[in-house]
């Protein structure tokens, strides 16, 4: 009998004793929270209860666009599909809660398995006192190369919050401007009026609409590099995130047109399913290709990794199937040299970017870790910890497990807020991706 007497750190600093193949799983809580009161930022977190006192592991389902939809789903379809069995067996219980449903895949589904995945690897960090790192293979690097986003209505607003976050020590800057004619666009500020109409439809409890005509912006994106590589010089890493809102031809364009720019890389230049202008993208162009926020089903985006068609996975591992499904996904990156970008931004909480940084910290082939830094102190209230930023680099605690602890006194202060996602239409009001 492996008998041993653990001492759990962090909130819960409780004493006990953990016999792994003891431990089962006696309740599955749901937590939906917004703490920073802002749209895009409904977390659903799950605690997953083990029989051993003190010892339950926090994972995050947040899927934006269905956050109620999860929480609802999680209650009912998986909570129960996992009581009574021992947290300790995460690959078993991964494929029991795949198979559970007999519809499988999808958003909905993959952000509740997510979720799971995450607090089991929690769960099994701290029985075993260590880091899930550590149980990783342990650490490939002392840190992570991190990026974050410089936006702005024109060349010259972007290029001065570049040189800002240049300042504080980032090293890789995505840059994003507002496309000249248009209200809105993909992370950049918004027009006075399309403010004014997205804030109206909140208040009404519906979806804001904005216009979108890509033509205008393909033309636009080569020339704020242009400009950028004049102002800023070579150094600096810049990359663009295209969130998939032109047309097939462009996007074989767009990556011609960036090449002597020498991008860190082009994201999400296409919908996942266009299987096909990738394999145009790769033999026309050397601009490297960043791909996978959007992909939640078993294997999918497979063929462009086998066939090496991007340069960066992005999946989401809150959407994908958490640490477990990440570190099978590096697996089959490594033999081709594809490196690893998992999707971090701001509308996914923060027990998430810790997962994201284990699994990091531990693959031989990581890229750049995208990671929230600037979470308001309403975040920091509810969540114990994050990763930490210094000199254009995030790390975080060796604590064991993951590493972050739940205030649920405090995350039951801040609830679910509805703010939808906008609708994204062409001028002739033809409805267009987002
Ligand atoms: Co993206």
């Amino acid at each position: 009998m492996n008998r041993r007497a653990f001492v759990l750190s962090g909130l819960s600093s409780v004493a006990y004793a953990a016999v792994p193949g003891n431990l089962k799983i006696t309740a599955v809580k749901v937590i939906v929270t917004n703490p920073a009161r802002a749209p895009l930022a409904n977390y659903v977190l799950v605690k997953v209860e083990t029989n051993q006192a003190g010892l339950w592991g926090w994972g995050d389902c947040t899927c934006t666009g269905s956050e109620l939809g999860v929480a609802k789903f999680l209650e009912e379809h998986m909570a129960p599909g996992l009581m009574g069995r021992n947290p300790m067996r995460i690959e078993d219980l991964w494929q029991t809660l795949f198979f559970l449903p007999y519809y499988r895949s999808g958003s909905v589904h993959m952000s509740a398995i997510s979720g799971i995945d995450m607090a089991l690897w929690d769960i099994k960090g701290k029985v075993a006192d260590l880091p899930v790192y550590e149980l990783l293979g342990g650490r490939a690097r002392e840190r992570l190369l991190t990026y974050t986003t410089a936006s702005g209505r024109d060349f010259h607003e972007v290029e001065e919050n570049a040189r800002k976050q240049m300042a504080r020590g980032y090293k890789v800057i995505k840059v994003q401007v507002l496309t000249p004619g248009m209200e809105s666009g993909y992370s950049v500020p918004q027009s006075d009026r399309q403010r004014a109409a997205t804030q109206k439809a909140y208040e009404e409890g519906l979806p804001p609409s904005e216009t979108w005509e890509p033509g205008a912006y393909v033309r636009t994106v080569p020339k704020l590099f242009d400009y950028l590589r004049k102002t800023l010089g070579d150094d600096i890493g810049l990359l663009h995130d295209v969130h998939e809102r032109i047309t097939p031809n462009q996007a074989v364009a767009l990556a011609q047109d960036l090449e002597p720019y020498k991008l860190f890389y082009l994201e999400d230049p296409l919908p996942p399913e266009h299987l096909d202008t990738f394999r145009l993208i790769r033999q026309r162009a050397s601009t490297p290709i960043a791909m996978g926020e959007l992909y939640v089903g078993a294997w999918e985006g497979l063929n462009l990794i086998e066939e090496h068609l991007v340069d960066y996975v992005r999946n989401d591992l809150a959407h994908c199937g958490g640490i477990t499904t990440g570190r099978k996904v590096a697996t089959a990156c490594e033999p081709k040299g594809i490196l690893t970008a998992w999707h971090g931004p701001g509308n996914i909480a923060p027990i998430s970017h810790m997962a994201n940084a284990h699994v990091s910290l531990s693959v031989p082939n990581f890229g750049i870790e995208e990671c929230e830094v600037n979470w308001p102190p309403a975040v920091h209230e509810v969540f114990s910890d994050m990763p930490t930023f210094a000199d254009g680099y995030v790390n975080i605690s060796d604590k064991p497990g993951l590493g972050v602890e739940v205030n649920e006194t405090a995350a039951a202060k801040y609830p679910y807020l509805r703010r939808l996602r906008p609708t994204i239409r062409r001028a002739d009001d033809t409805a267009w991706p987002y």
